[in-house]
C-alpha cells in the first residue's frame, strides 16, 4: 500500500530531524507492503517572517486532501504577542480535528527510574481556548480565561485512553517487555477545588468506565489529583500506566515526565483525531543547538512509529520502537544530550542499520 506523508518540518532543529522520519520509513522492510510519498508543507515563524503566515491554507488543504498521515517537527513561538502570529501546531489539531496528545515515556532498561506510562492529553478545550480578556476594574488591571470542559471531549479522551491501555496490555502479553503486570488508566483532575468543570471531566470518564465493564473491566481505573500527581510521577513513576488528563494539566505533566528519561529529545507524541494523526516530537526548535547537527533525532523516530500505529500499522511501528530501544540500550551512538559525541546523522544512521 502507498501511503502519502505531509512533511512539517518547521523552524530551528525541526528541519533537522523531520527527514530522519522520512529516512525511516523509506527502509522499512519490503515485508510490510507499505510505501511511502512525502509532500514538503510549510509552517512556523519562519514562514510568518517571510509571507505574513504561520500556517498556510495550503498546507491544511494538503493534509485534508492528499496525506495519510504528517510528521509535525516544531515551530518557534515568542512569548511575548507578536501581532498576527499564533501557534501553527495549536491551529493544525483544532483544524485537523485531533483531540488527543498521546506522549509515551519510557525508560531504557536497566538505564535511571523505572518509568513506562503514556499521558494522554485532551486537546481541544479547558483553558487553551484562549478565551481570554483584560479589563479595568477600580482603575486597576484584570485579566481573565475561560476554562471550558466538554462532556463529549472528555467523553472521546476517556474513550482513546481506554482502548491505548487495553492495546498496550495485548502488546505486554505478547512482549513481556514492561515494567507493569496488568493495566491501568489514572484520570488526573482537581475538582477538589474546580468541582465543576475538572468534576465534569472526571465523572464523564469515570462514567464511560463503569458503563462498559466487560469491555474495560481489565483496566484498573485511578484518580490522581494533580498536585499529588506531580509528586508520585517523580517518587514513584512506575506505578503509572496510562494517565489521562486535561489540556493544561496534560501539558505540564508530559513535560515534567520527560524528564524523568534524560532527554527532551527522547520523547515523542502523536496528534490523534478520528481520521488523521500528525507525529510530533515534544521538544520545541531548541535555538541553543540549531545548525550544529547534533539535535537528537530519536524523539522524531518514535513520533514517526507512533504516526504508523495510530495509522493501524502496529508492526512496523514495534519494530522502528525496538530499533530505537537497541540504540539506546547499547548507549554508544548518542548525541551530546545524552552524553554522547555523535551527530544527528550518526544516531540516524545506527538506528537504520538495526531496522
Ligand atoms: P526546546 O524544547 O526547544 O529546548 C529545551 C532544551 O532542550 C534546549 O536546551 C535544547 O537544546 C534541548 N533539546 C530540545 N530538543 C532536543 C533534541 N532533539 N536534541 C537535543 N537537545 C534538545 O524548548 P525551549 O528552549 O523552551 O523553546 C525553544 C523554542 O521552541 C521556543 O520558540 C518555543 O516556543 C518553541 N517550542 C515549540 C514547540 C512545538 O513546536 N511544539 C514545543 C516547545 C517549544
Ligand atoms: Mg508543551
Amino acid at each position: 500500500k502507498k501511503l502519502t506523508i505531509g512533511l512539517i518540518p518547521g523552524d530551528g532543529i525541526g528541519k533537522e530531524v523531520i527527514p530522519a522520519g522520512q529516512q525511516v520509513l523509506q527502509a522499512l522492510p519490503s515485508k510490510y507492503g507499505l510505501t511511502f510519498d512525502f509532500m514538503n508543507l510549510k509552517a512556523g515563524f519562519e514562514e510568518f517572517k517571510n509571507t505574513g503566515v504561520a500556517l498556510p491554507d495550503e498546507t491544511v488543504q494538503t493534509l485534508k486532501t492528499k496525506c495519510d498521515g504528517a510528521l509535525f517537527g516544531a515551530v518557534s513561538s515568542p512569548t511575548h504577542k507578536v501581532k498576527g502570529y499564533s501557534s501553527p501546531i495549536v491551529a493544525l489539531r483544532k483544524k485537523m480535528g485531533l483531540y488527543a496528545n498521546v506522549r509515551p515515556v519510557k525508560w531504557v532498561q536497566g538505564q535511571g527510574i523505572p518509568v513506562d506510562m503514556v499521558i494522554v492529553r485532551e486537546n481541544t478545550e479547558d483553558l487553551y481556548i484562549k478565551e481570554e480578556r483584560i479589563f479595568n476594574r477600580n482603575g486597576e488591571k484584570v485579566a481573565e480565561a475561560i476554562k471550558r470542559i466538554s462532556e463529549k471531549a472528555s467523553w472521546k479522551i476517556g474513550k482513546i485512553a481506554l482502548e491505548i491501555a487495553l492495546r498496550r496490555q495485548k502488546v505486554r502479553e505478547q512482549t513481556s517487555d514492561s515494567i507493569h503486570k496488568s493495566a491501568s488508566l489514572t484520570v488526573v483532575h482537581k475538582s477538589n477545588v474546580l468541582s465543576v468543570s475538572d468534576g465534569l471531566f472526571r465523572e464523564t470518564i469515570s462514567n464511560l468506565y463503569k458503563q462498559d465493564l466487560a469491555k474495560y473491566g481489565s483496566v484498573e481505573y485511578k484518580e490522581q489529583i494533580v498536585d499529588s500527581m506531580v509528586y508520585k510521577m517523580f517518587r514513584e513513576p512506575q506505578i503509572f500506566d496510562v494517565v489521562v488528563a486535561p489540556n493544561l494539566y496534560g501539558d505540564i505533566l508530559s513535560d515534567g515526565a520527560a524528564a524523568l528519561v534524560g532527554s527532551l529529545g527522547l520523547v515523542a507524541s502523536a496528534n490523534v483525531g478520528d481520521n488523521f494523526v500528525i507525529g510530533e516530537p515534544t521538544h520545541g526548535s531548541a535555538p541553543d543547538i540549531q545548525g550544529k547537527g547534533i539535535a537528537n533525532p530519536i524523539a522524531t523516530i518514535r513520533s514517526t512509529a507512533m504516526m504508523l500505529e495510530f495509522m493501524g500499522y502496529p508492526e512496523p511501528a514495534a519494530q522502528i520502537m525496538a530499533a530505537v530501544d537497541a540504540n539506546l540500550k547499547e548507549n554508544k551512538i548518542t548525541t551530546p544530550d545524552l552524553g554522547g559525541k555523535s551527530s544527528t546523522t550518526d544516531v540516524v544512521e545506527d538506528v537504520l542499520r538495526r531496522l
